[in-house]
């Protein structure tokens, strides 16, 4: 017997977007003594200059909550009206529950569908893709799409590949209905070849099963640069070039390009092989913000639009790739000015 499923469909949008860098700013010459490295090294080969730690009495929900509830009001509507909230995440340190249904407790809404997804410097995009199916078939209304990271408890400040690198901090956007598309075709996959390219590790079964066994260390993320760098700079830019194309659209009729924030030669390198012109503005938060995984482009997102409030309700394409090697990208329509 089939079944019923009301097909009728709903566009959807990004309503509004919140952001929360925690106060702490953690300059170059900072990070640079036990890693043996340069402000100019470190300005030279990622763009960074300085990025931003959480407190250690100050937990990625802390960060989460904020970000959140700017998003909630700038999307005109109240925490209540929230359906569904999908946490992207690599530095939420439980396996359950998750991330999303203690952001849940924190915003006063314990109903709304929760989970959190892991699919690292793309975990932001993935939300995003999964957000719009879920309001465009009507399963949810209004979707929260959180990517947080408090990357600096996962970072060994004496490993020279990553010390330079992580950051901490939160990005949210609310979709919901449109009238108009508001945000296109996801262009997704993965490299899973390349899962030992970035990997955050031991992990707590190995505790368990070596009692005792200290030299383990720490759970730490560690990546092999030069061929992650290799692989986002030569796969990343036809899977933005098809995301471009689905949405539509030409790389020269785009407002802005905001890529996951892991080094500013990948995001010059990206915008040179899709040929983007000078008029699209380019995200390059990386500078003051570092990489901060999921939260990387919502955080890049709203500090684009302060710099350019005029790109409010124009076209971006968004793209993030990292750990699994996974990947995810999609032209959205800009949120409006907050109501
Ligand atoms: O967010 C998830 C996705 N992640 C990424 O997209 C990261 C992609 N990879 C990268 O961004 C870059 O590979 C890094 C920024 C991580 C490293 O930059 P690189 O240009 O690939 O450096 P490298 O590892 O090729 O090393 C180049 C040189 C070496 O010296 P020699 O052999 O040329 O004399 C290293 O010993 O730089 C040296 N080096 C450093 N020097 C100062 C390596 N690390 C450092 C350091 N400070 N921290």
């Amino acid at each position: 017997m089939a079944l019923k499923f009301d097909q009728t469909t709903q566009n959807a949008r990004i309503l509004s977007v919140g952001a929360y860098r925690p106060p702490r700013v953690v300059p170059n010459s900072e990070i640079v003594d036990r890693i043996d490295s340069t402000d100019e090294w470190i300005q030279q080969r990622t763009g960074i200059q300085s990025r931003h730690f959480a407190s250690a009495d100050q937990s990625l929900i802390d960060m989460a909550t904020i970000a959140a509830e700017i998003a909630i009001k700038r999307a005109g509507i109240t925490a209540d009206q929230i359906d569904s909230v999908i946490f992207a995440t690599i530095s939420y340190p439980y396996q359950a529950p998750s991330a999303a249904t203690e952001l849940l407790v924190r915003l006063g809404n314990t109903k709304a569908a929760a989970f959190d997804i892991s699919a690292a410097c793309a975990g932001f995009c993935y939300g995003v893709a999964l957000a719009n199916d879920m309001v465009r078939s009507r399963t949810s209304k209004y979707v929260l799409v959180i990517g947080g990271e408090k990357l600096s408890d996962f970072t060994d400040p004496d490993d020279r590949a990553t010390a330079f690198i992580f950051a901490d901090g939160a990005g949210a956007v609310v979709i919901g209905p449109s009238d108009e598309v508001g945000i296109g075709q996801t262009i997704w996959g993965a490299s899973a070849e390349s899962r030992e390219a970035i990997v955050l590790e031991p992990s707590y079964l190995e505790y368990k099963n070596n009692p005792g066994k200290l030299d383990l260390g720490w759970p730490n993320i560690s990546q092999q640069g030069q061929a992650v760098f290799r692989w986002a700079v030569y796969e990343i830019a036809p899977v933005a070039l098809k995301a471009i194309e689905a949405a539509g659209l030409t790389p020269d009729t785009l407002a802005a390009f905001i890529p996951h924030q892991a080094n500013e030669r990948i995001i010059d390198s990206l915008a040179k092989s899709m040929k983007l012109p000078d008029s699209v503005a380019i995200a390059r938060d990386i500078r003051t913000t570092g990489n901060t995984s999921a939260a990387s482009i919502p955080l890049a997102m709203d500090a684009l639009l302060i710099e350019r409030p005029d790109l409010h309700g124009k076209s971006a394409l968004l793209i993030g790739f990292g750990a699994g090697l996974v990947y995810a990208g999609q032209v959205v329509e800009l949120p409006p000015k907050a109501l």
